[in-house]
């Protein structure tokens, strides 16, 4: 697994939202819908997998894999596909999507109707941390995706997926420790922890979650042999968070940069065309 070039193109694919452009391409595109409890990313990529384009947006009508607001997240992701398509030039009609592993039936249904109602076919649905796994190459070890809602595990054996997992502690359950410890709104302590500059302080307040996390990570790869561990997602964006779980689990524990943005580019890679 290259770190750096994995990093590199993390860093373009975040250019290219915040820019709202897109880099020159070759071939079909590849695009993958993320429906998170916290973010909502439309990613495209080439046939390589490099970024082509994205668009994001922040919203609450998906909670862990479930859709709560049905109408909300239809028009979310068909704005998402118009602005894409508009910095494009071209339609987009087909996309991956994800789920957090072990969502049954009726739930992966939901999601899927979602992405096509926004008038994509679904030509595939991943499980989240494989998606992630997928996008950093990784061969052997264990992915943990700790987004908004839940923490998700796959741990990988010779490239193949060998065991998932998912449980519902993620960057929402350190709001509410935060809201708790400074007695203000779920809102108000969401926004204090994604300042940057309050990040140490937050960090003090919200390391057992974080611990919490280490622990379930733990429990799922006992008795496996896992010998590194990569953390994605938006709720590992903590500078000091590798060194908990590394203590914790004892495991060298590696993050990518804008962890945010890993799990989106993997499920665009995931498209079969
Ligand atoms: N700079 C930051 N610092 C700390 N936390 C952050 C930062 N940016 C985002 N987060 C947190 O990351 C979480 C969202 O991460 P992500 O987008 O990976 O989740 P999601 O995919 O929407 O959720 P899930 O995968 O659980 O359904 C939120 O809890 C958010 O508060
Ligand atoms: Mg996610």
């Amino acid at each position: 697994m290259d770190l750096t070039a994995a990093n590199a193109k993390i860093a373009e694919f975040s250019r290219l939202i915040e820019e709202k452009t897109f880099n020159p391409y070759s071939g079909e595109l590849k695009v993958g819908v993320d429906l998170g409890t916290a973010n909502i990313v439309l990613s495209v990529v080439d046939q390589e997998g490099n970024p082509v384009a994205g668009a994001t947006y922040g919203a609450s009508v998906v909670k862990d894999g479930l859709v709560v607001d049905y109408v909300g997240a239809v028009r979310i992701v068909k704005d998402l596909k118009e602005q894409v398509e508009q910095i494009l030039e071209v339609r987009l009609t087909e996309a991956a999507t994800a789920i957090p592993p072990g969502t049954l039936g009726g739930n992966v249904k939901g999601i899927i109707n979602v992405v096509e109602s926004a008038d994509m076919n679904v030509t595939h649905v991943v499980d989240e941390p494989t998606a992630a796994a997928i996008f950093l190459g990784i061969q052997e070890g264990a992915v943990v995706d700790v987004g908004g809602g839940t923490t998700g595990v796959s741990i990988l054996k010779e490239g193949k997926v060998i065991y998932t997992a998912d449980e519902p502690t993620g960057g929402t359950h350190m709001s509410l420790v935060l809201a708790g410890f400074y007695k203000t709104t779920f809102e108000e302590a969401e926004r204090l922890k994604k300042r940057t500059e309050d990040h140490r302080n937050v960090f003090t307040i919200i390391k057992p979650v974080v611990e919490k996390m280490a622990t379930i990570v733990k429990n799922h790869i006992a008795g496996y042999s896992v010998d590194k561990i990569y953390v994605v997602g938006g709720a590992c964006c903590f500078d000091e968070f590798e060194s908990v779980f590394a203590k914790e689990i004892g495991i060298e524990t590696i993050k990518p940069h804008k962890p945010l943005l890993v799990t989106p580019l993997g499920i665009a890679m995931h498209s079969t065309r």
